[in-house]
């Protein structure tokens, strides 16, 4: 990307003069990852890094809920995002008023929110979680039923990893639901020697194919200690292209699906959110602090 470097200085100029912070998910850009943030990372790890965050402004360069975390968190600096049309499927998937009818169809039975939520789902529930640490905070509640919401495939994996029953949510992302067992099988039939790591929030058929199954960070982590030759990552797309960029010897097979949410964030726009201080994250202050508690509730889990 040495055409954008103009951009990428300027933003980071600017960054500086407005004492702002750029938070960056895996799935942004390899220019914006690489070139902008501050820091990168997975929904839980953003989450930690708001909390810790001195600046006067936070700039998320990721999805809605995301930039509502971070507001949550630190509800004392701007948190800006560049395009508030970055939605996500999974929290399209589910209201407040739905948790509330989940709760008299279920009286007494604790209900897990997937970060993936907006704020007005967080304040109805009881404590989120991440893909890092859902099988944790579910277990956490000390219940033989939990409701896990809103992602299907999600709350499939974690009923997979323990024995307390889950009542899930039909949600599910529109990235990760694309992917089937049987492109995965092709791959491995290609080449038996390659690795195929995949997200959780895909169908069981393809976690069923995978050598790994974990968070961005995780998946991450992952490649940087076994360095496999070949290796396809059932997830965003730029997500390889990072990996890619800090470890060039891994041979990066494709599939991979682009979120068009993560994908509205783009240079141009963070540039022009640095300038105009546009658009800011605000949360009705009614639902605020009941959606903090869900949100600290995780967060002050011990590992
Ligand atoms: P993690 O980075 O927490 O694994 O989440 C993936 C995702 O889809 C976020 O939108
Ligand atoms: Fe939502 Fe899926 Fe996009 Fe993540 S990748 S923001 S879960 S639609």
């Amino acid at each position: 990307w040495p055409l954008m470097a103009p951009t990428i200085h300027a933003i980071n100029q600017l960054k500086r003069e407005r004492n702002a912070v750029i938070l960056a998910h895996n799935y942004q850009a390899p220019e914006i990852f690489h070139g902008v943030a501050d820091i990168g990372g997975d929904s839980l790890q953003l989450a930690v890094e708001a909390t810790k965050v001195k600046a006067d402004i936070i700039v998320q360069c990721g999805v809605h809920f995301m930039a509502e975390t971070s507001k949550l968190l630190n509800p004392d600096k701007t948190v800006l995002i560049p395009d508030t049309r970055a939605g996500c499927s999974l929290a399209a998937s589910i209201t407040g008023a739905d948790v509330r009818l989940l709760r008299e169809k279920f009286p007494g039975v604790p209900v897990v929110a997937y970060v993936n939520t907006s704020a007005e789902v967080k304040a109805e529930v009881d404590i989120c979680c991440t893909s890092s640490n859902a099988v944790q905070v579910v277990e956490s509640l000390n219940a033989p039923r939990v409701i896990f919401l809103p992602d299907r495939y999600l709350a499939t994996y974690v009923a997979s990893k323990t024995d307390v029953k889950i009542i899930a949510w039909k949600g599910a992302c529109e990235v990760h639901e694309r992917f089937t067992g049987e492109e995965l099988r092709a791959f491995r039939d290609a080449d038996p020697s390659v690795q195929i790591i995949a997200h959780p929030e895909c169908p069981p058929d393809v976690l069923a194919e995978a050598d790994f199954t974990g968070s961005t960070a995780h998946m991450i982590n992952w490649v940087r200690e076994r360095r496999p030759k070949r290796l396809v990552m059932i997830t965003e797309c730029s997500m390889a292209d990072n990996v890619r960029a800090e470890l060039p010897d891994v041979e990066m097979l494709r599939p991979c699906n682009l979120c068009p949410h993560m994908k509205r964030i783009t240079l141009a726009n963070i540039l022009e959110s640095l300038l105009t201080l546009g658009e800011e994250v605000t949360i009705d202050p009614a639902l605020a602090g009941r959606a903090r508690r869900s949100v600290e509730r995780m967060i002050n889990l011990k590992n």
